[in-house]
């Protein structure tokens, strides 16, 4: 269903006609999303600004990062030898920038602060200089960065004061700056992790995580990582499984999957076979049609994977439904239909491909979540349980599976124009879409992109991890 407000928008005239009659509304900016594969520099000569607490030890990996993406780095201050080393590598060599005098219609594309090494609360304040100065002037569809560091526990008082302050800020800016299309993350990145931030900085920064915002994502070295992930079709040669692929995030993630390299088995009910089946044929995947609830499902999908494949290296358990009503009305057949589905099958699916050894090291499992099942929603109890519990399945998941380098994740939608919220009523769906910092509902293909990132080489910093695609639609948690 199209969202007047972002129709409206896309109109300067009425933008210019809200803001001079003052009206209480705020038009959603279109968001700058991803189209085609993932690209060698997806920051053609950005504008990104940079800046460090003394002492950080990730300067080398953030210059790193920027020059081969091909931004143009300006430095605000912070060590800046590895910039300019870089930048002149690559031929664009790293500029000074004065954040008290900031060229008239200087309008960069990314703000960055690395306050990993932040220590102590009072230099909280270069945080304030440095966004006081950059908020205002970030382009359209920008991107603000904080990288922090994840030890909090093992840091002193006010090290860990300090640090936890960060998550405060970019949650706050996150709202602030969705108005205008911008999103703010904090990367708490291991000093272990460091040769893992690249991949995950790329994303962050790319128009791929376009309703993706105010998230802490934790980058860990746990889990046995390439040297040298790719960075364009991370996934070439790989098998990935997608349950509940005929339409919604599903048939968008087989999508993306496909568009990065990978074979995709597009798994739906016989009784969506036909729409399945288009999108199988379409990307050049092939079609399994199984109700993954049945009980010879499990062993179903393994034998396929087995039989055409020997492996599968990538598990999306996509299919999901909802049996909305108060638990007073709610039948006992809407309870264990949801929970059947949302939870007990993927729950059994992985037992059964873990047992046939077909999810081999560098496999990756990618679970639906929901933000309705971190916040709860009246009407949804049997939902918010099945979502609930596959958040607390991917951590202790990832615990099991970290030491034969796979990683589990979780991605938890918020709003998501698709036939399930289609069907919702009208001033809750209204409610709902202005609710996000963004202002919006969020895409499948939204969805699909972080899917085909948690999925990707490059993501093996991220395990048990949920990952909120919600535009900034924090509510409850
Ligand atoms: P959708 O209803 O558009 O698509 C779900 C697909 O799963 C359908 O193709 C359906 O046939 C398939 N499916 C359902 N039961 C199945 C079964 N027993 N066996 C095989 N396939 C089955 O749903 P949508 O919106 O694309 O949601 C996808 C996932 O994202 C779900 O897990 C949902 O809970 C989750 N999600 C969606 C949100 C949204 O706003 N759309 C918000 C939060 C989470």
């Amino acid at each position: 269903m199209s969202d007047f407000l972002v129709e409206l928008g896309k109109r300067p005239a009425a933008r210019r006609l809200v803001e001079r009659l003052g009206l209480p509304l705020s038009l959603p900016q279109t968001l700058r999303r991803g189209d085609g594969p993932w690209e060698e520099r997806p920051l053609g000569n950005w504008k990104v600004v940079v800046a460090a607490s003394p002492g950080s030890k990730l300067s080398a990996a953030l210059a790193k990062t920027l020059a081969a993406a091909g931004a143009s780095p300006h430095i605000a201050s912070g060590e800046d030898a590895p910039f300019h080393e870089l930048g002149e590598a690559y031929g664009r060599p790293a500029l000074a920038v004065d954040l008290a005098a900031l060229p008239v219609g200087f309008r960069p594309e990314a703000a960055i602060f690395d306050a990993s090494a932040l220590d102590d609360p009072a230099g909280l304040r270069a945080l304030y200089d440095f966004f006081h100065a950059l908020s205002p002037v970030l382009a359209r569809c920008g991107r603000a960065v904080v990288l922090g560091c994840p030890q909090v526990a093992t840091l002193s008082a006010p090290a860990a004061a300090a640090q936890a302050a960060l998550e405060g800020v970019v949650r706050s800016l996150a709202k602030e700056l969705g108005r205008r299309g911008s999103t703010a993350q904090l990367l708490l990145v291991n000093p272990a992790a460091a040769s893992r931030l690249e991949p995950v900085l790329r994303f962050v920064l790319s128009a791929r995580s376009a309703f993706i915002t105010g998230q802490p994502i934790a980058i860990e070295a746990s889990v046995s990582a390439p040297a040298e992930p790719p960075l364009v079709r991370p996934l070439e040669h790989k098998v990935a499984l997608v349950t509940g692929a005929a339409r919604g995030i599903g048939e968008a993630t087989a999508r993306t999957l496909a568009r990065e390299g990978a074979h995709v088995v597009c798994v739906d009910r016989p009784s969506d076979e036909g729409a399945a089946g288009q999108v199988a044929r379409a990307i050049g995947g092939s079609l399994l049609a199984v109700d993954i609830t049945a009980a010879e499902a499990p062993e179903a999908i393994a034998r396929h994977l087995s039989e055409r494949h020997g492996r599968v290296d990538v598990v999306v358990h996509n299919a999901g439904i909802t049996r909305d009503k108060t638990i007073a009305r709610m039948s006992a057949e809407m309870w264990d239909d949801t929970l059947a589905v949302n939870l007990m099958a993927p729950v059994r699916i992985d037992q059964v491909l873990e047992k046939g050894g077909l999810l081999r090291p560098g496999g990756r499992i990618v679970c639906l979540a929901s933000v309705g099942g971190i916040a709860g929603n009246a009407g949804q109890t049997n939902y918010a349980a099945s979502k609930a519990g596959i958040a607390a399945y991917v951590r202790r998941r990832a615990e099991e599976l970290r030491v034969h380098g796979i990683t589990v994740n979780a991605v938890a939608p918020g709003l998501i124009e698709t036939r399930m919220t289609a069907a919702m009523p009208r001033m809750i769906l209204e409610a709902g879409r202005r609710l996000s910092a963004l202002g919006q509902g969020g895409q499948p293909v939204d969805v699909a992109e972080a899917i085909t990132f948690l999925a990707s080489p490059g993501a093996a910093g991220i395990t048990g991890a949920v990952l909120r695609v919600c535009g900034g639609a924090f509510v409850g948690a």
